[in-house]
């Protein structure tokens, strides 16, 4: 596997692979690498010739400094990781590397940034936006991998194709789970012991929601799912919402061929954690 730390060495490289007629899956990572993250990169090693990935702990997208600080970093246990799983290049740049001066494009997604973690952390898809664009600039992907677990996320960066006419195809990766259910996250290594083993209520709450679906409407779901989390003390709910797949706008009522899902954002002590469900 190669490793470069800057833009030049990466874009030299890959341009030479692509001359040669090696196509290039791209998976976008923060790094404390986990299955979720190997999954993606399964995927795109068995669509592309080249895999790449990048580890690159983005500052613009934290709204929040001690969660900025307190993000896991350990290059060398993902370099093993990714030697493993057949990675050819990583790209790790420095932040100076990626911003040597203040950034300030500034991306309208309209509606799909005003709900859920839009609404809950204040330019962090911008921030994503920024880092994205860059990265696909760098690299020039054909195929991008992305998880459903950051739903939203998805969505934007679709957006942010269109709106910026890059050509590469957005892949999205069903969710990766423990085996309690919980979502596979590199927060989850922020947990204590005990909160750990709180966590799986989460996915356990989301499954009895769906459960519900065809007793129950949107809104009293979510009046039941606030209701299980606050008899939870170790929880804080941030928001759950139950919206439509594509721009993600909340729905009052159900409606047969229009996908919904719900979305949860939680605090389980200092950390917080996301996780989303379909419903229809
Ligand atoms: P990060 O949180 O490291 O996630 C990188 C990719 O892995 C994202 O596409 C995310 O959705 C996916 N992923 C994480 N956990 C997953 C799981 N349990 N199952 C399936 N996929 C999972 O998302 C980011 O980084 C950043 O915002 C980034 C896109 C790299 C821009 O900085």
């Amino acid at each position: 596997m190669k490793l470069f730390k800057t833009i030049e060495e990466t874009t030299s490289y890959i341009s030479l692979q692509k001359g040669n007629g090696q196509s290039v899956g791209f998976v976008p990572t923060m790094g404390a690498l986990h299955e979720g993250h190997l999954a993606l990169m399964r995927r795109a090693l068995k669509e592309n010739e080249l895999l790449v990935v990048s580890v690159f702990v983005n500052p613009k997208q934290f709204d929040n400094p001690e969660d900025l600080e307190k993000y896991p970093r350990d290059l060398d246990k993902d370099m093993r990781l990714l030697e493993k799983v057949g990675c050819d290049v990583l790209f790790a740049p420095e932040v100076t590397e990626m911003y040597p001066e203040q950034e300030t494009i500034s991306y309208d997604f309209g509606q799909l940034e005003t709900v859920m973690e839009g609404a809950s952390r204040k330019g962090h898809f911008n921030g994503v936006a920024v880092v994205v664009r860059k990265l696909f600039d760098i690299v020039v992907p054909d195929r991008a991998y992305f998880g459903e677990k950051d739903f939203q996320q998805l969505a934007i960066i679709k957006q942010l194709v269109k709106q910026t006419n890059q050509e590469v195809a957005i892949v999205p990766c069903p969710i990766v789970r423990e085996t309690d259910g919980l979502a596979m996250s590199s927060r989850n290594e922020r947990l204590t012991v005990e909160e750990r083993a709180l966590a799986p209520f989460i996915y356990q709450t989301l499954q009895q929601a769906r459960d519900k679906v065809t007793d129950l409407q949107p809104a009293q779901i979510k009046d039941w799912v606030i209701g299980e989390f606050k008899k939870e003390k170790a929880f804080t709910l941030d928001y759950f919402e139950i919206a439509e797949d594509t721009f993600l706008q909340p729905v009052d009522s159900w409606e047969e061929g229009r996908g919904t899902m719900g979305f949860i954002a939680v605090f389980l002590g200092k950390v917080r954690l996301i996780d989303n469900i379909r419903f229809i």
